[in-house]
């Protein structure tokens, strides 16, 4: 799959089969993690890979955006230690990861933990760092479910590409 066609195909996967992820293909997805751009090649995080039936299962008890995980074969923890642009990073990161993922045909979504109960119990459970910034769960897994025809809606190509400056929304000739 080509990077456009993975990119303008990709959506949001939040009802997994109960496969498992290859083994080659999540060695493949995390070094997609460690080859992301950092800020000032800062590379300040780290990325918990969760397969562990149990642990998962937990993980979905905890996460009330994203009570899936508990159902998803693998997932990722996405975690910053003391990195000056953390959100920027980790975003560059899990982009890459999603996107390695799904030119495979595994789908992935993000799980926001913003709750700081949800915070500590997520870092007790993974051990992580008290220090550390939890980022966000990843949670991967081959669809089950069947996508909606209309999939998710974007704002018009015309109302957000502005041309040399903001508000010129004609294309120069
Ligand atoms: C920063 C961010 C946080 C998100 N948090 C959640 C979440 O907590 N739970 C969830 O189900 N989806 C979450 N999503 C997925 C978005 O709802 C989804 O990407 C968006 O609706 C567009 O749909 P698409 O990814 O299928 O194109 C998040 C996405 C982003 C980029």
């Amino acid at each position: 799959m080509d990077v456009y066609t993975a990119i303008r195909s990709r959506r949001t996967v939040r009802d997994y089969k109960p496969d498992p992820i290859p083994q080659d293909l999540l060695k493949k997805i995390l070094q997609c993690a460690r080859w992301s751009p950092s800020s000032s090649n800062t590379q300040k995080w780290y990325f918990i890979a969760i397969q562990d039936r149990d642990v998962l299962a937990k993980l979905g008890g905890i996460c009330k955006q994203g009570p899936f995980v508990g159902t998803a074969p693998l997932a990722i923890a996405v975690v910053m230690d003391d990195a000056p642009r953390p959100q920027l990073d980790a975003g560059r990161a899990l982009q890459n990861m999603e996107l390695m993922a799904w030119s495979e045909g595994v789908g992935m979504c993000f799980v926001g933990v913003r709750d700081d109960d949800q915070v500590v119990a997520v870092k007790e459970l993974l051990n992580i760092p008290e220090k550390m910034d939890l980022i966000t769960i990843l949670a991967f897994g081959y669809r089950a479910d069947i996508p909606k025809p209309a999939g998710t809606p974007r704002r018009s190509f015309e109302e957000i590409i502005h041309w040399d400056k903001f508000g010129e929304t004609t294309q120069p000739a």
